[in-house]
């Protein structure tokens, strides 16, 4: 579990007073700060990030098919504009000044928000973070985190990597965009995870969550080590499946010169998997929308939420392990 305490969030009494009057108000259509543009509709803004590969799809398409007209919800979907802050910042501030009756956030960058989400806590509108966490982690200025438990997940990755090198032997990370919360907390839970392993960290360097930058970013690390790496710790699948593709072309025999361990658990990373192109994936379980739903349920009522609300997420270590889910994989 991370080190962050999963505490119950206490609103204070007087904010609790004010908070449930306030969303009472929404729920019977004649809201007071808060949106709600019918009796019975719920106005969700969703901050997304947009297109960036196949675990996004799936997180957001789950949401969207999740918070629909027919369960009693207009979700705003608001994707950013090429992965770029302002954009979210710009779709936050017009939810508020809308007075939507919550928004979701999944953040593409961690700091930045706090003056966002003092606007939306003004306004009394509910914020519940979607995946990515943010810094400095102020859990006042928001309702909960819901997502797997990266640090977690990295952390069975580096324990299975210090288990299949007991030998040691050289390695490298393949990481995602700088100034993306998650990226730091798979860093810090695969050093967990390796321990006093006498694994070798060679390198490590951004290839931004994409197959076609793994590629060449690990080829580059090929060539300037003489091809002596043995571990690759890719954190997402798209840049663990370029990274074996740079492998393949170097002549290299994934799973007995170079094993290549990635987070996310998408179909192509559980058919490479399958197929002896990948060695390890960890899931990092996308579809997490009901969750989301009963918490926003939650939120609105004015009852407690935990903070950090963990998304379950299996890792598989073997082609067999692959094969035996293949056939019924949802993302
Ligand atoms: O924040 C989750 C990460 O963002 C996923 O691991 C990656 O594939 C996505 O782009």
């Amino acid at each position: 579990m991370s080190a962050k305490k999963r505490i119950r969030i206490a609103f204070g009494l007087a904010a609790v007073g004010a908070l449930t009057i306030g969303l009472a108000a929404c729920s019977t259509g004649d809201s007071g700060d808060g949106g709600g543009d019918g009796d019975d509709v719920t106005t969700v803004g969703f901050v997304a990030v947009g297109p960036e590969g196949a675990w996004r799809e799936a997180n957001e398409q789950n949401i969207q098919d999740t918070f629909t007209e027919e369960a009693g919800y207009d979700l705003k979907y608001a994707p950013a504009t090429n992965l770029d802050q302002k954009s979210q910042i710009d779709a936050f501030t017009s939810f508020v000044d809308e007075g939507v009756d919550v928004i979701l956030l999944s953040a593409t960058e961690a700091s930045g928000w706090e003056d966002s989400l003092k606007r939306a806590q003004e306004a009394e509108i509910p914020v519940i973070l979607l995946d990515r966490g943010i810094e400095p982690d102020d859990d006042s200025l928001y309702v909960t985190r819901i997502a797997p438990d990266n640090v977690e997940v990295a952390k069975e990755v580096g324990t299975w990597a210090a288990a299949t090198f007991p030998d040691g032997g050289n390695y490298v990370v393949l990481e995602g965009p700088a100034g993306v919360g998650v990226v730091n907390e798979r860093n810090t839970g695969f050093d967990e995870g390796l321990g006093d392993s006498s694994l070798t960290k060679l390198d490590a360097q951004t290839a931004n969550w994409s197959a076609e930058e793994g590629k060449s970013v690990f080829e580059t690390m090929l060539k300037s080590s003489n091809n002596d790496i043995q571990l690759v710790f890719a954190q997402n699948d798209e840049m663990g499946l370029g990274a074996a593709q740079a492998a393949e072309e170097a002549g290299l025999v994934v799973g007995e010169d170079v094993k290549i361990a990635t987070i996310d658990g998408t179909k192509n990373a559980m058919q490479a998997l399958a197929d002896g192109q990948l060695s390890y994936v960890h899931e990092y379980n996308p579809l997490f929308g009901e969750t989301a739903l009963e918490v926003v349920e939650k939120a609105l009522a004015g009852e407690d939420v935990d903070s950090y609300i963990v998304v379950p997420s299996e890792a598989f270590d073997s082609a067999e392990a692959a094969q035996a889910v293949l056939a019924d994989r949802k993302y």
